[in-house]
């Protein structure tokens, strides 16, 4: 079973000009990208995800503002992020429940080694541990 694990991308640039960091596939991020989505203008109070992937493997970028994400396993192991950094990317493996909690306006940037398919969410909590 894989581990979620932050990956460090580089910061082209300098305070001056600004900066750019990259993606690429097979270098920095783990696996072919098939999708780029990006999630923003989620309130405070709401709570995103609330599901698990049973194929897709994922990588989350926080563009702007802060994220929190919290990622639980089927043995029930938590582990929690906090994103506020654009040339940071959080590698979340399948079967992991993710919740995410978007502050500051928080844009999130997710790259996805699938096409978006409903089959390969697992939306209810109790058949994700089982
Ligand atoms: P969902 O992945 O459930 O978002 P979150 O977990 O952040 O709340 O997606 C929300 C809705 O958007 C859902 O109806 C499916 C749709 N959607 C697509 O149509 N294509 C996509 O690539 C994604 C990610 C979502």
């Amino acid at each position: 079973m894989q581990e979620p694990y932050l990956i460090e991308l580089q910061k082209i640039g300098d305070e001056e000009i600004g900066y750019i960091s990259v993606a690429q596939a097979f270098s920095n991020i783990p696996f072919q990208i098939k999708r780029v989505y990006w999630i923003y203008q989620t309130p405070d109070v709401v709570e995103r995800g609330n599901h698990a992937h049973k194929n897709a493997v994922q990588v989350l970028v926080c563009l702007k503002g802060k994220i929190k994400i919290t990622l639980e396993n089927k043995q029930r192991q938590v582990v929690e992020f906090m994103l506020d950094n654009p040339n940071q990317g959080l590698y979340i493996p399948n079967y992991y429940w993710r919740k995410l909690n978007f502050f500051e306006e928080g844009i999130c940037l997710s790259l996805s080694s699938s096409d978006y398919s409903e089959e390969d969410y697992i939306r209810d909590y109790q058949e994700f541990l089982l």
